[in-house]
């Protein structure tokens, strides 16, 4: 094949290919949790939280649930004494959808950063997340949208 067929045949997948895996990575350490909607209740298991890696079971610190009748996904942390809090993710400076990285919310537009509780940590935003009641039994988190 010469060069010029190659780049013909395989080109667009070369320039697709960078943009493909930075999108991929940028969702890979988001784990989307299933739930069931039950009026203005999202009911998530708390076996969400489990998973199994390396023939090991852990505990995920959060999940991300995303409902059709909500524009933005909601956050959910689990705390060291297995409370739960849940923070809508939408960015309170110009309404971006916030990404979760190390143990916080951030914000890729401008930068902004909040706690686990939807806290500013840094700006420019200045205003805390939306965060949302959270109640649970023995088998279930229930997360109140108002
Ligand atoms: S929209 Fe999030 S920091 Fe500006």
């Amino acid at each position: 094949m010469h060069r010029k067929d190659f780049i013909k045949q395989f080109g667009y997948l070369i320039a697709v290919l960078p943009a493909s895996s930075a999108l991929l990575s940028s969702c890979a350490g988001l784990y989307y949790a299933s739930f069931v909607e039950e009026g203005r209740v999202l009911r998530i298991s708390k076996g969400e939280f489990q998973q199994v890696k390396g023939g090991k079971q852990i505990e995920r610190d959060f999940v991300v649930i995303q409902s059709d009748s909500m524009r933005y996904p909601i956050g959910i942390f689990k705390t060291q004494n297995s409370n739960y809090l849940a923070s809508l993710m939408q960015c309170t400076h110009r309404g971006c959808e916030l990404n979760i990285g190390g143990g916080i919310f951030n914000c890729p537009c401008h930068g902004s950063e909040f706690d686990r509780s939807g806290r500013v940590l840094e700006g420019p935003a200045e205003e805390n997340l939306e965060s949302f009641e959270i109640t649970t039994d023995y088998e279930n988190i229930y997360v109140h949208v108002r």
